[in-house]
């Protein structure tokens, strides 16, 4: 039994726990999902959890390694990937918090009879729907599925960072969705109501199943592959493709004026997402780069097929969300679009483009993202973008 008055004393005199090492192999029984005919030797990392190995030689730079590494995961210098820690000093330097976002003329908007037609009210509630459970699926996979598998403290600095962002962009919809005073219960059950949402959060969740598995270990040509293709569908497809559609249509109506303080809501979600995204692609580079012979031919024929399937499922949330045209927009450009954001995204992760001659067109998308500092864009807009303490409205 547990003795809460002397907890310390308890723990000190309980048997060690039966931790590896580094001279150690944990015994692992595979999972049904891992292949029996793996014939690879398991050589996976460190999760941080390890004892501690007094007097052991210091760690040398090169000792760091994205997966599968055997160097305490608990110094984060000397640094390796500067990169990585690079963007979490740029993550945390555009911290904000959803409060800061003026909402009043978008409460008097939405309840102004005649301000919204009927179909832009519907696109505001299914991207509601779909973002505001979106987010945690993305969170869930980083804290449940990715972060124990990437054994490099640099990229877990920015992975702790990107998951509270994550609950920021999850508290920015419920704040959206409270102000306008929206049915609660019909947008946060889309995910399981309404197929256009739900198809993308279903096609999704396998892949944190997959790694989620307690059983579960890099270290193997076929698992080292299993990670980098969750980290393909939840960087590249999820952030990287099933986002724009949404963003897009949301922030076309912060350009014309409506629903200012959503869409600046969404403004500052997707500059979070571009920079999770591409902190991904540099990770699946890196691990490209340390592995290559997880690239093979093979895995990049799968790869260009799921990134093509995230494109297919894309396209339909478009057709579904904007039967007809709206906001100067229509289905079809949201198809080019799309097309002309995987192209990008495969060139990204070193595959060919499969859209020849797709373009964009919404250029103006590009504005927003490409920003440093915020531009006349909104009517109510930050000036200095940095952290939210500083945060100042026109
Ligand atoms: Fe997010
Ligand atoms: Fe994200």
């Amino acid at each position: 039994m547990y003795n809460w008055d002397d907890p310390i004393n308890e723990a000190l005199n309980k048997p060690e726990p039966v931790v590896p090492t580094a001279t150690e192999k944990v015994d692992i029984t595979p999972s049904d999902q891992i292949s029996a005919e793996s014939t690879d030797v398991l050589d996976q990392g460190y999760t941080g959890m390890e004892n501690l190995e007094k007097g052991a030689g210091r760690i040398q730079v090169d000792d760091k390694a994205i997966i599968n590494c055997r160097a305490d995961l608990n110094q984060l210098i000397p640094f390796k990937y500067d990169w990585a820690w690079q963007k979490y000093l740029d993550g945390s330097a555009n911290h904000w918090m959803p409060e800061e976002i003026p909402m009043h003329d978008d409460i008097k908007v939405w309840n102004d009879p005649k301000a919204l037609t009927e179909d832009e009210r519907k696109i505001v509630e299914v991207n509601l729907g779909f973002f505001s459970t979106a987010d945690s699926l993305v969170a869930n996979n980083l804290v449940l599925a990715v972060y124990k598998h990437i054994t490099n403290p640099e990229c877990r600095q920015y992975l702790l960072r990107q998951a509270f962002e994550e609950a920021i962009h999850t508290h920015a919809y419920t704040y959206c969705v409270q102000s306008l005073g929206l049915d609660e219960g019909k947008i946060f059950n889309m995910y399981r109501e309404i197929p256009a949402v739900a198809t993308k959060a279903e096609w999704a969740l396998p892949f944190t199943q997959s790694l989620g598995d307690p059983t579960f270990r890099t270290g193997t040509k076929e698992n080292n592959q299993r990670l980098l293709r969750d980290l393909i569908a939840f960087y590249v497809v999820f952030e990287g493709i099933f986002f724009y559609v949404g963003f897009t249509q949301i922030l076309s109506m912060g350009r014309r004026n409506l629903l200012t303080g959503v869409a600046q809501q969404f403004q500052y979600i997707l500059r979070d997402e571009s920079m999770h995204m591409n902190f991904g692609i540099d990770v699946i580079n890196q691990i490209k780069a340390e592995n290559p012979e997880l690239w093979s031919e093979q895995f990049q024929s799968e790869m260009i097929d799921l990134i093509k399937k995230g494109v297919d499922l894309e396209t339909r949330y478009a057709y579904d969300t904007m039967p007809k045209p709206i906001l100067g927009m229509n289905s079809k450009l949201f198809e080019e679009y799309i097309k002309f954001i995987a192209n990008r995204r495969f060139i990204q992760i070193g595959l060919p483009e499969q859209y020849p001659g797709a373009t964009n067109p919404f250029e103006w998308m590009s504005e927003i993202m490409d920003l440093k500092k915020e531009k006349n864009f909104f009517e109510t807009r930050v000036t200095e973008y940095k952290t939210g303490g500083q945060l100042k409205f026109d």
